[in-house]
């Protein structure tokens, strides 16, 4: 495929100052003399920021990194990770192609795109908010005919499935990623053979769609105010000190809402939550215990797995605290849910979902 740079350029590209911090950081892993290999990541950074990569994007990085032009183009124009087009505002769809997939499906898929977006790959759909390209495969053969979508995998896919992806996140909505048919993983499709008392821990899906829908940034641009992905040697946004180390003087965490590009709702979220300019220290957590059963009432609690987010293990926690009914959640106050939420493993999710409403709706037997 012929990849040169797209005929109607943007005047200009600056990063986020928060982008340009993180990619001046970059840089510094480098001994000095050998920043040019910051390179890759530098261009992803500007790719996540703004969807594709500009030829005043790529010319900003070779500046940054005191590199030819040229040079840079050469890396961008040869992996094809790198968009050298504008992409949907939304999303920018790829399908996976190869074997599996295709003898799966893929064509289905890729007839969905040209439907709903547009006749050929790369090209925008009317309203600009998609684009598609069919891509080698995605190492999720197990799963297939799956998609990648911003950053996440939509496995098992159907042709219809596909359509009411696109629809959701066109009204702004992020689809849970992962398989699609109620599989959990990878498993047989008529379920486990073998190694059947595997224990997932309290998540409602497998540990790559939990933590795409526990962060919930599938399709944003990405501005540099996120807050850093939490990685397993990280627990609960610090990481672990190795023996003996002095403790640090406490330092408040960052609280900027997220930017305004984009359309998850998780986005929203963060907006809501957003504290005034200038705003750095986040006020300090109030906690306060509801009111709480040590059985459930008349020994018939409810089915707390009718709200979306709470799995089999989350129900026993939920219940393990005294938990037993929709009205106890529903009844819960902020300071409520921040109690609550200090006890779950993944932070966030009782507003995120809304458990309260829910379990409102539910209690009302709707
Ligand atoms: S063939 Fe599609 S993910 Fe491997």
């Amino acid at each position: 495929m012929l990849r040169r740079l797209y005929h109607d350029q943007p005047e200009t590209f600056a990063f986020t100052p928060e982008n340009q911090k993180w990619a001046e950081a970059q840089m510094k892993k480098f001994p000095e003399g050998r920043q040019a290999s910051a390179i890759i990541p530098i261009l992803w950074r500007a790719q996540e920021q703004e969807g594709w990569l500009s030829r005043p994007a790529i010319e900003h990085v070779a500046a940054m990194l005191d590199l030819a032009y040229i040079r840079a183009l050469e890396v961008a124009s040869f992996y094809f990770m790198f968009q050298l087009q504008p992409v949907g505002s939304i999303a920018h769809i790829q399908v996976c192609g190869t074997l599996s997939c295709m003898i799966c499906g893929a064509e289905d898929l890729i007839g969905v795109c040209k439907d709903k977006i547009a006749d050929q790959p790369h090209a925008l759909s009317a309203d600009g908010k998609f684009s598609w390209e069919e891509v080698e495969c995605l190492g999720s053969c197990a799963n297939a005919p799956m998609a990648q979508i911003g950053k996440d995998y939509y496995e098992d896919l159907t042709a219809e499935r596909l359509g009411e992806i696109i629809d959701e996140l066109a009204a702004g909505r992020v689809p849970t990623p992962g398989p699609q048919n109620g599989r959990f993983a990878a498993e047989p499709l008529k379920g486990l053979t073998s190694l059947k008392d595997y224990d997932s821990g309290n998540t409602k899906y497998n540990a790559s769609a939990q933590l795409a829908t526990d962060i919930g940034d599938t399709v944003k641009r990405i501005d540099g105010t996120e807050v850093p992905l939490l990685t397993p040697w990280v627990k609960d946004g610090k990481a672990a000190k190795p023996k003996g180390a002095k403790p640090a003087a406490p330092k408040p965490a960052a609280d900027k809402p997220a930017d305004g590009t984009g359309v998850t709702k998780q986005e929203a979220v963060a907006k809501s939550k957003a504290k005034p300019t200038g705003a750095t220290n986040p006020d300090p957590v109030v906690e306060t215990a509801p009111e709480t059963l040590s059985a459930p009432r008349d020994g018939a609690a409810d089915d707390l797995k009718k709200i979306s987010g709470v799995g089999p293990k989350l129900e026993g926690v939920l219940n393990e605290l005294g938990f037993w009914h929709f009205d106890q959640i529903a009844k819960w106050t902020e300071t409520e849910i921040a109690w609550v939420d200090s006890r779950l493993k993944f932070k966030g999710r009782i507003t995120r979902d809304d458990w309260m409403a829910q379990a409102a709706a539910l209690a009302k037997g709707k």
